[in-house]
């Protein structure tokens, strides 16, 4: 993969929408020395998502938006331009971004999928792959383009399903490689 040259630190805004553990795991890589990104901005949909709490922890700027309404995409997008975004990670974050939106953002667009894509796009990923007796399932990190979790990969890590596994024991095993994968996949991607 050819590396991204660009300015000394990549200034990253995090989407969530829930529990926001990949996003702990982005902060703390952004802590790390030589760590190629400084999170400057977290951004939700949902004002009762548990992970808006490392914004007070680690004094990172909050921003809510009801992303339903596609007037808000512009103040997004403002907000964005205000502080100077140029990466955009998308980690647990629950709403499809718009092609308009995706156009419009001056940068790069990241997420983290659970399931070895091109397979199991979409939602509940760990089930169907239950439900098909796969044998293996794992996480994705991939570039955002205006097809669902259809961009670019950058970084993949296998998982092992077991013959007693239910969806929450799996996505936990899936969840701590999220977390080692998403920080390298950016290692991977910036000089
Ligand atoms: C992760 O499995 C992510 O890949 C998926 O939703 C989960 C969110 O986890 N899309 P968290 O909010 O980062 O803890």
């Amino acid at each position: 993969m050819v590396k991204l040259t660009g300015p000394d630190k990549r200034r990253t805004a995090v989407f969530i929408s829930g529990a926001g553990s990949n996003l702990l795991s982005l902060i703390k890589f952004s802590k790390s020395k030589n760590s190629k990104i400084l999170i400057k901005l977290i951004v939700s949909n949902n004002s009762k998502a548990k992970g808006l709490k490392y914004s007070k922890i680690y004094r990172i700027k909050k921003k809510i938006f009801n992303f339903k309404k596609t007037i808000n995409e512009q103040k997004i997008l403002q907000v964005l331009k205000k502080n100077k975004i140029d990466l955009i990670c998308l980690a647990g974050f629950m709403k499809i971004l718009s092609k308009n939106f995706i156009k419009n953002f001056n940068g790069i667009i990241l997420n983290i999928h659970p399931s070895l894509l091109p397979k199991y796009k979409g939602l509940n990923t760990h089930k169907r792959a239950l439900i098909n007796k796969e044998k293996f399932t794992g996480c994705t990190v991939h570039f955002v383009n205006s097809k669902l979790d259809s961009g670019k990969i950058i970084l993949q890590k296998k998982v092992r399903i077991f013959k007693n596994d239910t969806e929450s024991k799996l996505s936990k095993r899936v969840l701590i490689q999220e977390h080692k994968i998403y920080p390298k996949a950016i290692k991977k991607l910036f000089l």
